[in-house]
């Protein structure tokens, strides 16, 4: 049962998510929505704690397999216990990434089957999908400039070569190729201002 709306937001690292959620939770928040924002993995207690094992580096070798069920194991707690019920009581939720980022960073990243995540997708999500998502899109090195430029640690992730997050970036555009209704690209390489341009366009239809 689903009375709000669900926004996700995806991208390759750098493309500037976390300044653009703020504003885009500001924007609906004006518009009189309640808004409940949130991430993945995490979101709840349980799920913050999945995504330590994930983002954290460490001498332990993390299987391909291990890190796709652990990326949905934090995903059935957060629909189960946040997402959901944030839905049905008519909130919208605006999640900092979502399914797609497992097709990206786990198919298109990691090489795993997509029909495999599809089955994990199917079982999981039921026919939960966001009515909206929003694709943070620019080039990867640019990205990489602005994660070393932040100066913060370097996630498990974000320790990988470049030819990892182009494979990304080609499956998030393979997705919103494949899903042009649902998933809409913003170009995420020019200043704050036109990006918020191109944000309060696409939230219009919704409100
Ligand atoms: P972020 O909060 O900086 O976006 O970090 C989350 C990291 O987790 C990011 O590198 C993408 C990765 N990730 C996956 O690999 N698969 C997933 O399904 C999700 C949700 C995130």
């Amino acid at each position: 049962m689903m009375n709000g709306k669900f926004i996700s937001i995806e991208g390759v690292e750098g493309a500037g998510k976390s300044t653009q959620i703020s504003f885009i939770h500001d924007y609906l928040v004006e518009k009189g929505k309640t808004v409940v924002m949130t991430r993945e993995p995490g979101g709840t207690e349980l799920s913050e704690k999945i995504r330590e094992l994930l983002l954290t580096p460490s001498e332990l070798a993390m299987g391909v397999d291990t890190e796709l069920l652990l990326m949905f194991a934090a995903r059935a707690e957060h629909i189960k216990q946040l997402i959901a019920p944030a839905l049905a009581r008519g909130d919208w939720v605006l999640c900092d990434r979502f399914v797609d980022a497992t097709f990206a960073y786990q198919g298109g990243g990691r090489g795993v089957d997509q029909q495999r995540i599809q089955q994990l997708a199917d079982w999981t999500l039921k026919d939960l999908l966001p009515t909206l998502t929003l694709l943070f899109d620019l080039p990867v090195e640019l990205g990489l400039k602005r994660v070393v430029e932040r100066n913060e640690a370097i996630d498990r992730f974000e320790q990988e070569k470049v030819t990892f997050f182009e494979q990304i970036r080609a499956s998030y555009l393979e997705s919103a190729l494949q899903n042009p209704e649902r998933i809409k690209v913003v170009d995420a390489s020019v200043s704050i201002p036109e990006i918020q341009q191109q944000l309060t366009k696409l939230l219009s239809p919704l409100l």
